[in-house]
């Protein structure tokens, strides 16, 4: 067979995404840091600690890293509890090490993707009740201020809030992150706010940058009833993509928040996204159970003979990566793949997982539909929250006791898809040879 490639646009963007608490280090000023102190939080009593030491400045070095295997974009987060450690008090110096990220980057032709909240909030915020209060989305937005205008020299592409639809059921109703609360009706108050916050963000960006392009980065779960035949598979099924993939960028859509149980006008937010960030993992099927009452009646799993990464948090499934390019698409605006990856020590499935939803976002793309990059989770194993250290995300490895990076074979595949900007069958064949003939059928 001759060779094949499944090009990709001229400019794509392709990087890797981290986030400021996963990887700077001793960041002891926010809600993550007390969490992590209190037993029974994280598991194995796990700590970010140094993380990846990035703070420490080895952020250059996995920056070079990037770089020299093809990537031309990153994306990472800014720890709004370095820049503001008190509520009058701002660290220019902390802002000058961002700084000085942006710069590099821009210098060395990677895109910066710059997400402003990533999951963790500064202790004298959460002190004031944190996005429970209504005076946060005000503060988010003297904060945003602050950063985008000592970045925008080099930085024009924003995630205000990352997955405020993980942030909040996380936090208000399974309450493995902080506050650890299960109180519905305080998931909503949380939700209007992030929205408010996100609203007054988009509106100070544009306002210090009038090219900016603004979004957020949502965690689209692909759900699907557990048996197609079964008519009362599909209602849980629908309330639950209703609340967790639709609600919030629709309001940012519509100024219209519309939950199941809770309809709410904010009209400030309509038309407050200038992309859409997917962040795709997997998907779940949905079963009624009436057992499941704390799940809106839908009982949510994986395949019997799903392809299970190592700890069984992630399902290989490709085709929910098209159903959330395809959710995105909806929107009618550009699409950005801000997360894609796969929790895998020992390498084997994420150079076929990388490659098998990278072939749908080409398919995507094919349809004409308006795909600007994809942020591969991530660049190099870091703190997965209340899993602490049990999952490995990198396409580098890293010992934590001696800070060294591991080269894994998934950094070659993606340095031969970053740089022949496509996928080709040599590469698949070399790569995941266990996929060619789905990807590269004969006849
Ligand atoms: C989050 C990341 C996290 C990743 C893998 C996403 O939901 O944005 O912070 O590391 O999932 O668990």
């Amino acid at each position: 067979m001759p060779d094949a490639i499944f090009q990709f646009p001229r400019g794509f963007m392709w990087g890797t995404a981290t986030a400021a608490h996963q990887v700077e280090g001793n960041n002891i000023n926010n809600n993550w840091a007390k969490w992590e102190s209190e037993p029974g939080r994280i598991i194995k009593g796990q700590k970010s600690g140094l993380a990846c030491d990035w703070w420490g400045g080895r952020w250059k070095e996995d920056f070079e890293r990037a770089r020299n295997t093809g990537q031309n974009a990153h994306r990472f987060s800014i720890e709004w509890s370095r820049i503001q450690p008190e509520p009058d008090r701002w660290d220019d110096e902390a802002l000058n090490k961002y700084l000085e990220m942006c710069r590099w980057l821009y210098r060395n032709n990677m895109t910066p993707l710059v997400t402003l909240h990533h999951f963790t909030d500064p202790l004298w915020l959460v002190e004031r009740g944190g996005w429970e209060n209504e005076e946060t989305p005000a503060l988010f937005a003297r904060y945003v201020r602050r950063v985008v205008t000592s970045l925008k020299d080099y930085v024009n592409l924003w995630v205000t809030i990352n997955e405020p639809n993980v942030y909040i059921f996380s936090g208000w109703v399974s309450g493995e992150f902080p506050p650890g609360k299960n109180d519905l009706a305080c998931a909503v108050k949380v939700a209007v706010n992030l929205i408010r916050g996100h609203a007054a963000g988009y509106k100070v960006i544009h306002e210090v940058q009038s090219e900016a392009q603004v979004g957020v980065a949502t965690n689209y779960r692909s759900l699907v009833p557990a048996r197609s035949w079964f008519l009362l598979d599909r209602p849980p099924m629908k309330i639950q993509d209703q609340i967790f993939n639709r609600a919030i960028n629709d309001c940012l859509s519509s100024g219209k928040l519309n939950l199941p149980f809770k309809k709410v006008n904010i009209p400030e937010a309509a038309g407050t996204q200038d992309f859409i960030g997917l962040n795709y993992y997997t998907r779940d099927l949905v079963q009624f159970s009436l057992k499941d009452y704390a799940s809106l009646f839908g009982r949510r799993f994986f395949p019997k003979d799903a392809d299970l990464s190592p700890t069984g948090f992630i399902a290989n499934i490709p085709a929910g990566m098209w159903d959330g390019l395809k959710w995105a698409h909806e929107y009618k605006l550009p699409v950005i793949i801000t997360e894609n990856g796969v929790e895998d020590h020992l390498d084997t499935l994420r150079p076929r997982y990388t490659i098998e939803h990278l072939h749908q976002v080409w398919r995507a793309i094919n349809f004409n539909w308006r795909i600007k990059g994809y942020f591969h989770w991530s660049l190099v194993d870091n703190f997965e929250w209340e899993r602490g250290w049990t999952q490995r995300f990198g396409l580098w490895g890293l010992d934590t006791t001696t800070q060294e990076r591991i080269r894994r074979s998934s950094v070659d595949m993606y340095e031969t898809i970053c740089k022949e900007n496509g996928i080709s069958s040599d590469m698949v064949k070399r790569y995941a040879p266990e996929i060619f003939e789905k990807l590269f059928p004969a006849d």
